[in-house]
């Protein structure tokens, strides 16, 4: 097996990877940088955010305002150290990305424009048009061009860490084009690897999402933290699930039901205040959580709309008039046109919620660092702690700006004065992964389709792990993951050839997604209360006694992981109320 050696290995080339990368290479441009992603950087899930980014500009915005919208909106489950690092830090690295390039909306006065989004009470969300994280993406991605030490391993599939002496040294990763092995010696490696929505079966992620690197680090040991926390989106498109982004609301769009009501106001968001007049009150700028628990509510009550598609609400931006959305929403039109033969200036567009994002993933601290030395992790596949138990809409993309600079320094921290790799021991980890490939190629005794596997996984986390949560469906929810843990070591591959085996990248994913996907239902089954986007039916309350804690899931192969809890650091802000009923300006 070839070996390549470099000083930091990074998994993925989304915005996490791409920052991480552009700012090892500019503290120490005598850094080897190996950056590995299973799909061509701009391919990466990235580019299909829309909304914008979060970070305060305007002078009747403060950081202590950013910081209560987002600790209140997390649920207080949201480590408030980090908090503080990311709302000051986050002007920063939006300002970082003007001077590389991005074009940001203007007021007409020449300023950075910003919209209101869900559960912010100001206006901070910077954003370029609809098409936010393309922009975002694409001056990551032409900037990283410029460092010569960057050197990239696009559709290169990660396999497995590389531990010795208890350090994270390197990564196995496939070269998907020939099906060869590589390993990858590294001083220290950093995940960048994206979430993992595509355990639910109707979600806003793309294919790739699977959960690679979260898996990966967790067998290693790395724990998943809070992995139970999963955010549903008011607003996709009910067919395929693409995602209408926050912002249809955020420049004034409404949700009514089958009877045109404007029922958030009825789910403690606010009295409704006049179509077409400036949002005074938070109503569909609610936080997500919350927002998407009212549509369920709207279920129960028979007031949704039923479609072809299946029970929908309706988001209307009628009111908004055709220039103002050609300027603003260019792609929620010709989405909605492409895939629902809906005209937005004409007509509402149904919709319902889909699941977005884990506010769960590889538990790190504020300096990006996972338990285990040498290894760091940032973006979604992370769980720095910031989102709490409901990440605000627009913290995100910020989110992997701050944490993947930041992944970076304290890998270059760490790998000061290390001693000489082991090669000798790394070689035979290396090994141990090409025997687990070779050993999918040589299972012929196979009883379990890949399809099926994967089918009956999507079908019970949405069923038992959705929006409400009980004991009984996750308890159910519980064993089958495990039993198909168990099955999915039946499934074969019905290709057996080596260049671009999707069929061998499929069951590797599936393999993340079932590891990932016990330590969400193990989690909410072990969480006897109600916070975020975690809503328990039979315990409705959030109960701070027992549970303002971090879930710790730790991998124990074929078993259910073990759950261990973690303090949660609240610095100024005690736990309260969210309320959600007053101005928004
Ligand atoms: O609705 C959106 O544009 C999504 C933004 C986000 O998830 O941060």
């Amino acid at each position: 097996m070839e070996t390549i050696s470099t000083d930091v290995a990074i998994i993925g080339a989304g915005g996490a990877g791409l920052r991480a990368a552009i700012a090892l290479a500019e503290t120490d441009p005598k850094l080897r940088i190996a950056l590995i992603s299973k799909v061509y950087p701009m391919r990466s899930h990235t580019c299909s955010a829309e909304g914008g980014a979060a970070g305060v500009i305007k002078p009747d915005d403060s950081f202590d305002l950013h910081f209560d919208d987002t600790a209140g909106g997390g649920d207080w489950l949201s480590d408030q150290d980090c908090v503080e690092y990311f709302i000051h830090e986050a002007p920063k690295e939006l300002l970082q990305l003007e001077h590389w390039g991005c074009p940001w909306n203007r007021e007409a006065d020449g300023s950075v424009a910003v919209r209101p989004f869900g559960g912010m009470k100001k206006k901070r969300t910077w954003f370029a048009a609809d098409k936010s994280g393309f922009h975002i993406l694409h001056t990551l991605f032409q900037t990283s061009l410029q460092f010569p030490s960057i050197t990239r391993y696009d559709e290169f599939f990660g396999l497995d860490l590389l531990i010795d002496e208890g350090r994270c040294q390197g990564v196995t990763a496939m070269e998907m084009r020939s099906g060869e092995l590589r390993q990858f010696h590294a001083k220290a490696v950093i995940i960048a690897g994206g979430g993992g929505g595509r355990m639910f079966p109707f979600s806003t992620n793309g294919a790739i999402k699977t959960g690679d690197g979260m898996a990966m680090a967790y067998r290693a040991g790395a724990p998943l933290k809070d992995m139970e926390f999963v955010q549903y989106h008011p607003t996709g498109l009910p067919n395929t699930g693409s995602l209408l982004t926050e912002a249809c609301r955020g420049e004034g769009g409404i949700l009514v039901n089958k009877n045109g009501r404007r029922y958030l106001q009825d789910y403690g968001m606010g009295p409704e205040t006049p179509v077409g007049k400036p949002q005074l009150k938070t109503m569909e700028l609610g936080p997500r959580d919350r927002v998407s628990q009212a549509y369920w509510h709207e279920l129960q009550k028979g007031n949704t709309v039923s479609t072809q598609w299946g029970e929908c609400v309706l988001l209307d931006m009628r009111h908004l008039g055709e220039k103002y959305i050609d300027e603003r929403l260019p792609l929620v039109r010709e989405l909605c046109a492409s895939y629902l033969q809906v005209d937005i200036v004409k007509d509402p567009v149904p919709i319902r919620p889909v699941v977005h994002y884990m506010m769960g993933g590889i538990s790190t601290n504020t300096k990006a660092a996972t338990p285990i030395p040498g290894l760091f992790a940032a973006g979604e596949c992370a769980c720095v702690s910031l989102n709490g138990a409901n990440r605000l809409g627009s913290n995100s993309l910020v989110e992997l700006l701050v944490f993947g600079r930041r992944a970076a320094l304290s890998a270059i921290e760490h790998i000061q004065g290390l001693p000489a790799a082991n090669t000798k021991a790394l070689n035979a980890r290396a090994v141990e992964t090409q025997k687990r490939i070779d050993g999918l190629y040589a299972r012929t005794n196979g009883t379990e389709s890949m399809s099926g596997v994967r089918k009956e996984m999507m079908d019970t986390m949405e069923k038992n792990a959705g929006i409400y949560r009980t004991e009984e469906g996750l308890q159910e929810g519980v064993k089958i993951i495990h039993d198909l843990r168990q099955r999915y070591d039946k499934v074969i591959l019905t290709d057996k050839s080596k260049v671009f085996n999707t069929d061998l990248f499929q069951m590797l994913e599936l393999g993340s997604m079932l590891d990932c996907a016990e330590a969400v239902t193990v989690g909410a089954l072990a969480r006897k209360e109600s916070r975020g986007a975690h809503q328990r039916l039979d315990y409705a309350e959030r109960d701070d006694n027992k549970f303002l804690r971090h879930t710790m899931a730790y991998f124990k192969g074929l078993e259910p992981p073990r759950i261990d809890y973690l303090d949660v650091v609240i610095t100024k802000s005690p736990p309260g109320v969210r309320d959600y009923s007053g101005d928004h300006k």
